[in-house]
């Protein structure tokens, strides 16, 4: 597409007259946002840029790994990873409450990030993957929040950095094509939406390590299949969730009291509304079977066939 390369053009000639010879730091997440900008600012200044990705344990399977693969050693980024799982994970014990649980999260990101942020201190710019989107959504129109969508790109205001931008006139399919141009690779850029609380919101209640191994480990069997099917792209999000209880099964002759994994794949245009997806009825076997056989205590697996509305698309 020539006028996402023209785009790239521009950005690249502007970040350079705006950073001269200064650092940037950019918050990296893997999602599509973050990690645009981050590839389009180290095009633009190349080691000037530092990429920081703060691991808060409520990631999927995988996913730190893929981050620290893609950028640290395929783009060759300044990447500073943190591992600030227990962090997290002990300011997430006793509380159950979903809105409880965000405003956790998201402030011991920022906690993290100021820490962690301080020890590069010549860093002059801050570099965010804001799209146009962002700016409709968060505008005052929007009368009341439904979940506090915290983003984790969404940092302090009194950090005395100045913003960098670059995205903040695209839409979601440029960016991806930006992306693409920038010669990001295809899962990232084609990556389903991911909240920023990540797996805290999927583990209902309290989220605790051992019902962080369950969700983890389901909705990596759940993925691998639905992309088995290719139907990764045509689904906007398909994810685990658990509820917190047990119920009773048998597993040979023997009573078993265990959890529920709930399976939600969702289609939707833009997120606001969304129906549930018409997976096959073999491909829900398939997961099924492998949920119960692979992950321990799991004795039985629920599909949601609910819209949003009435439902929302995460569960908590
Ligand atoms: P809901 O559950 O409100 O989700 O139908 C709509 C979209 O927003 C995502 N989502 C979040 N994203 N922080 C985020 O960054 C959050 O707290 C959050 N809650 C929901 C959800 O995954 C879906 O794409």
């Amino acid at each position: 597409d020539w006028s996402m390369k023209t785009f790239i053009e521009d950005k690249v000639r502007e970040i350079r007259e705006q950073v001269g010879d200064q650092k940037v730091l950019c918050a990296l997440s893997g999602g599509v946002d973050s990690s645009v900008v981050a590839a389009l600012i180290h095009k633009a200044i190349g080691d000037q840029l530092t990429c920081m990705f703060v691991d808060h344990g409520l990631l999927r399977k995988g996913e730190a790994e893929s981050v620290v693969e893609t950028f640290g050693k395929n783009f060759k980024m300044n990447l500073v990873k943190v591992d600030a799982k227990d962090r997290f994970l002990s300011k997430l014990k006793g509380v159950t409450d979903p809105e409880q649980k965000r405003k956790i999260i998201g402030n011991e990101f920022i906690r993290v990030f100021e820490e962690e942020s301080a020890k590069f201190g010549d860093h002059r710019f801050l570099g965010q993957g804001t799209l146009y989107t962002d700016i409709i959504e968060s505008g005052t129109e929007t009368a009341h929040t439904i979940k506090s969508h915290h983003n984790v790109g969404g940092l302090p205001e009194d950090m005395k950095m100045e913003l960098i931008e670059p995205l903040n006139t695209l839409f979601k399919d440029e960016v991806r094509q930006v992306g693409l141009d920038l010669g990001l690779p295809e899962e990232i850029v084609w990556r389903q939406p991911f909240p920023g609380p990540g797996l805290g919101i999927r583990v209902i209640g309290e989220v605790t390590e051992e019902k962080l191994r369950i969700v983890r480990d389901s909705d990596a069997i759940l993925r691998e299949e639905i992309k088995k099917a290719g139907l990764d792209r045509e689904i906007w999000q398909y994810f685990t969730a658990l509820p917190d209880f047990r119920s009773v099964g048998v597993m040979g002759d023997v009573r078993t009291y265990a959890y529920t994994v709930g399976i939600r794949a969702v289609t939707s245009i833009d997120g606001m509304t969304a129906d549930w997806a018409r997976l096959p009825f073999d491909l829900l076997e398939r997961i099924s079977n492998r949920i119960i056989n692979e992950v321990d205590d799991v004795n039985r697996v629920v599909y949601d066939i609910t819209s949003k509305p009435p439902s929302t698309i995460e569960w908590e």
